[in-house]
Formats: structure tokens, C-alpha cells, sequence
């Protein structure tokens, strides 16, 4: 049997099959052109980066030099027997520009997912080398979003990994979960900030005890959660809190940093989002990234690994079991290592901290204060936002699934020139409406008033048409 072509107004096997796509044709810095249903739009403010993972912006004028550069010198070598120097660089780079001591080493792939795959894999490892095998059982979050690959879907939980649970790892014995940390959704009435965080620390002690200690390897968050949640700053005390607890149990600290890491919102004008929160002594022992890494140039993300599991693979056999073909690829490491090195010289993350935190409290003062507004929360750090969109912004009621109000928004928003990512995401409890917010790490004081003179004749644009179709 066929598929008449013309029933395919794509022949792309993603999103809605059948339908004809969007289509990014191309852009400079901060602005794009997108084609939709046969329209051209032009000058696009592109206020989300794909999916948070633009740091140079459209179109860099040193990216085709670096990308030249790097095809001469390299084209394909296996690094479980032949590695290239452009992987050695890049980890060298990123290791000194962290926190002295924090991490020995790093792997390189091709996405968050295969990095997180990975992760898991070196976490079972490093328990077997050093002589604990029983420490199996990892701990991640409920309402979490760690890729799509199988093991990357086992420590998520969101509608998307629901549907592949049957094959996906043991959920009840193998990928606990622990409650996620929302403080807009979930903070109780007079309840404090410390208080919250009390209340999740313990939660998560007491599984750790019920589980048996003597099982449990590790526990895994995403350190600013994005697409899941959408970039709820954790509370005060949280994550110095896990990091207690994972040193009691002698449990790992993992960090994903895949979407808020790499430069996105670190305050010393380097790379780790976890450094507003923690200090160095109390650093994850592993942590994933990506996005940024490659800022949509080259498909790099990575896992970077602590002394302590270092340590226990050369005690122990001192080999890293398994490689994939693109590991420590030549072409991604050394285009990767330009655009960092690049952004470190022009202190690019030292700006998107300050413009994102800027354009965070313009769209806070442009949209919060009006009680009838649909607009719920605005809540993020450096240059990953989120504005939440409610039904009642006092009892904070979300709009029903059906009317995918998130995806209205999209549309309203492009219509207006501003690319952003609206998701409705859902979980047994309901759904919540959300629209990410992560330009890239070039943007002006100009372009962050651009995004939210257009992000509020959006919203109030939604508004007015669900008020018109009694939705509101
Ligand atoms: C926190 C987090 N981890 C992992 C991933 C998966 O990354 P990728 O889509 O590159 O596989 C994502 C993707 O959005 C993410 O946000």
C-alpha cells in the first residue's frame, strides 16, 4: 500500500504529519523570517531561539570562518580508538571556566537526550567501580522534561513520556519520582519560601529512606526547569538542600542544564545556571548541557563529570564502557569551542543576565499589574522567562486543555512579530498554559523593549478575542 504524495503537504514525519509546516527561512541577530500557510513574515523578533538554544543570534559573521576553519583540519575519526584534539580543547574550555575543581572531565554528543542516556549509563558505572552495585534506583521529579530518547523519557513525566511507559524503565523500582518544585502552583496560602522548601526537602528524604538508601545511585533536576514547568526559580535553600540530603545518603547530585545552562543564566558571566545557587564545594557531581553549546550551529550537547566519579572509574577499571559513533565529534567540538570562546571575549552571557533579567522585569511591570489580565506569573532568571496564562489570575485557574490557549498565543505572537515557544502542557491534575521566553545572548536594551511592546499587544490582543468567544 502507498501514501498518495499529495495527501502529504509535508514529507516531514514529525508534529502533525499531513499539514504543511512552518518554516524558518532565515535571519540576522535577533530578527527572522518565517513562511506560514504561504505568508512571509518578516522581521520576526526571535524571543525564544528555536528552543532555547540560540546564543549568537541568525547568521554570526565569525561562524562561517570558524565552520571553514574546522572541515580543513578534521573530518571523521572514531573516538573510542582515534579521538581529535578540537574534543580535548572544548573540554578543557569548559572545565576551566567553571568553578575550580568542579569538574575532570567531559563527554561530548549530539543532544540533551543522548546526554542525559548517557548520564545514566556513567551513573550505574561509577556505582558498580566502586564497589556498590545495589545503588541502582534513581530519583527524578514529577512535571520534569529530560528528552525523549528511552532512559531520558524514564526519569521525565509528562504527558509525552506517558504515552511510551510501557517500554519505557521500571517506574515503580527503578525511576522513582519526587515532587515537583513550583512555587507559583504550589506554595500554600502564608506558607514561606523556607517553609516550601522544607516541606520538599523532607519529601524527598523520607523516599530516599523508604526506598532504601543503600539502593538509590542518584537524584536528578533540572536546575531552572523549562519547557516542563517553565523556569521556576527554585526556592530559596532547595537545591543546597538536595545537595545535603545526596551527601547523607551517598547519593549523586545531578543537574540537567541542558535548556538554562552554558551561558544562559549565569551571573559571573560564564556558564553554569546551578552558581546563583550554590557554591562551588556544593556542585553537582555530573551535570548535562547542550543547546547553547552549539547555539543551533552544530547539534552538541555534553555531560561533564565531577572528581569524585572520575576518581572511582580510575580506582576501579578505568574504562568508560560503550561509545557512539558521534561522540567527541571533530566538526561540532571545534565550531562549539569558536562560539564560546567568542561569546566568553565579547562577555555575552554577562549580557543576556543583565537584558534577560531586564526584559523579565518589563514584561513583570507591563503585565502584572492588572488584576483582570490573563496573564498568571511571570517568573525566570538571566535569559530564560516565562509568562503563565490563567483563566483567573486569583485563584489561578488554568484555561480547559481543549482550548490550547498557549498555541493562540503562538499565533497571535507571530502575527505581531515576536517568536516565542506557548506550550499547554498537562499532568493527571490538569493543564497549565505557558510561553517561554530565551533569546539569544546578543540582545539590546532596544530589542528587549521590542519583545515586550510585542509580547503585551499580544496578550491583550488573546484576551480580547477569548473574551469574544466566551472562553474568558
Ligand atoms: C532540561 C532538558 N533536558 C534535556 C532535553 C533534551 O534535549 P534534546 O532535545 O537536545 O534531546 C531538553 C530539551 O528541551 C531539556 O529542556
Amino acid at each position: 500500500m502507498t501514501v498518495e504524495t499529495a495527501q502529504l503537504e509535508s514529507n516531514l514525519f514529525h508534529s502533525l504529519i499531513a499539514e504543511k509546516k512552518i518554516y524558518a527561512s532565515n535571519g540576522k541577530g535577533v530578527y527572522m523570517t518565517i513562511e506560514k500557510n504561504g505568508k512571509v513574515y518578516d522581521g520576526v523578533v526571535d524571543a525564544v531561539t528555536g528552543a532555547a538554544v540560540g546564543a549568537l543570534g541568525w547568521a554570526d559573521p565569525d561562524v562561517p570562518g570558524i565552520v571553514n576553519e574546522a572541515l580543513k583540519k578534521h573530518t571523521y575519526s572514531f573516538p573510542g580508538f582515534i579521538c581529535n584534539q578540537q574534543a580535548e580543547k572544548l573540554a578543557q574550555f569548559y572545565i576551566k571556566n567553571c568553578p575550580e575543581g568542579v569538574f575532570a572531565s567531559a563527554l561530548w554528543t549530539c543532544s540533551g537526550s543522548e546526554s542525559n542516556e548517557n548520564a545514566l549509563k556513567i551513573i550505574r558505572q561509577y556505582q558498580k567501580e566502586r564497589g556498590r552495585p545495589q545503588k541502582i534506583k534513581v530519583i527524578s521529579r514529577e512535571n520534569s522534561y529530560h528528552g525523549f530518547t528511552l532512559g531520558a523519557s524514564s526519569i521525565s513525566d509528562n504527558a509525552i513520556s506517558e504515552g511510551f511507559k510501557d517500554i519505557m524503565i521500571d517506574q515503580k523500582e527503578l525511576c522513582l519520582k519526587m515532587p515537583r518544585c513550583f512555587p507559583y502552583r504550589d506554595m500554600r496560602a502564608g506558607e514561606t519560601e523556607e517553609q516550601y522548601t522544607q516541606r520538599l526537602l523532607e519529601v524527598l528524604e523520607q523516599m530516599i529512606i523508604d526506598n532504601d538508601p543503600e539502593t538509590v545511585s542518584a537524584v536528578i533536576v533540572e536546575t531552572l526547569p523549562g519547557s516542563s514547568i517553565g523556569t521556576a526559580v527554585p526556592p530559596k535553600g532547595y537545591l543546597k538542600g538536595l545537595r545535603d540530603i545526596c551527601n547523607k545518603y551517598d547519593v549523586l547530585f545531578m543537574l540537567d542544564e541542558v535548556m538554562c545552562g552554558t551561558g544562559r543564566c549565569n551571573p559571573n558571566g560564564k556558564l553554569n545556571c546551578w552558581e546563583n545557587f550554590l557554591a562551588p564545594e556544593d556542585a553537582p557531581d555530573i551535570q548535562t548541557v547542550g543547546k547553547t553549546l552549539g547555539s543551533g550551529y552544530v547539534t552538541i550537547a555534553g555531560v561533564l563529570v565531577g572528581p569524585k566519579i572520575v576518581n572511582a572509574y580510575i580506582g576501579g577499571s578505568g574504562l568508560v564502557i560503550g561509545a557512539q559513533t558521534y561522540h567527541s565529534h571533530a566538526l561540532n567540538c571545534a565550531v562549539s569551542l569558536g562560539i564560546q570562546e567568542k561569546i566568553i571575549r565579547e562577555g555575552l552571557t554577562a549580557n543576556i543576565f543583565k537584558n534577560g533579567n531586564l526584559m523579565g522585569q518589563k514584561l513583570k511591570d507591563a503585565l502584572l499589574n492588572d488584576s483582570n489580565s490573563i496573564v498568571g506569573d511571570v517568573r525566570g532568571l538571566g535569559g530564560f522567562w516565562t509568562v503563565q496564562l490563567v483563566k483567573n489570575k486569583e485563584t489561578k485557574e488554568s484555561f480547559p486543555y481543549d482550548l490550547q490557549v498557549a498555541s493562540l498565543f503562538n499565533d497571535i505572537a507571530l502575527q505581531n512579530g515576536l517568536n516565542i515557544m506557548g506550550l499547554t502542557n498537562t499532568d493527571l491534575a490538569g493543564s497549565w498554559d505557558i510561553a517561554l521566553y530565551a533569546p539569544s545572548f546578543i540582545i539590546t536594551e532596544d530589542d528587549v523593549d521590542t519583545i515586550v511592546d510585542r509580547t503585551v499587544k499580544s496578550v491583550a490582543q488573546l484576551q480580547s478575542d477569548l473574551k469574544k468567544a466566551g472562553s474568558l
